[in-house]
């Protein structure tokens, strides 16, 4: 079951909208964490599988994939995600990507980015699946377009 909170609290001065996996769940009670740290969850309500934070918005992006110059494009920034301990490994990543890869062509994003990632699992994750690193292998961005 997937639930979309709409402005759900704001993220550089941007409505965040949160999909939410499973059933609703109270942040406290999430088990998610990066190697033992606890992921800076904002907002109040989360899901029993788990969520993916996004917002929609002009940004500073490399200009092409080959490109070192950098210019404003409509972008989903993806800056806070993750799965319950209990249900990873079962594609629920994989497929709520897909989504937001969907939802973000439908909105004429020309590229979708996943920010500040602290797990280094999402740069082979994203090496397979069309993203790139930029901003000093900090954030992957995959480009939408033809
Ligand atoms: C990273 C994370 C979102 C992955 O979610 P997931 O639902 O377990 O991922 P999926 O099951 O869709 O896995 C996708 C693929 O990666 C593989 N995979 C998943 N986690 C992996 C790991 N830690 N190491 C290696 N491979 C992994 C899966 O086997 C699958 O590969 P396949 O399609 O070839 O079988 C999840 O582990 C998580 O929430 N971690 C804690 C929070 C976090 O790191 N958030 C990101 C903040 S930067």
């Amino acid at each position: 079951m997937i639930t979309i909170l709409e402005n759900h609290y704001t993220f550089d001065r941007k409505p965040v909208n949160r999909i939410i996996l499973g059933e609703k769940m109270q942040v406290p009670e999430s088990n998610i964490n990066i190697f033992g740290d606890t992921l800076n969850m904002q907002g109040e309500i989360t899901g029993s599988i788990g969520f993916f934070d996004y917002l929609i918005a002009d940004t500073l992006i490399p200009t092409t994939r080959e490109s070192d110059s950098m210019s404003y494009q409509k972008t989903m920034r993806i800056p806070f995600l993750g799965i319950e301990p209990e249900y990873q490994r079962q594609g629920y990543f994989l497929k709520s990507m897909r989504l937001l890869e969907e939802i973000a062509q439908k909105q004429d994003c020309s590229a979708i980015t996943i920010e500040v990632i602290k797990n280094p699992f999402l740069f082979i994750w994203g090496n397979r699946h069309g993203y790139k690193p930029y901003w000093d292998y900090k954030n992957i961005l995959k480009y939408l377009g033809p």
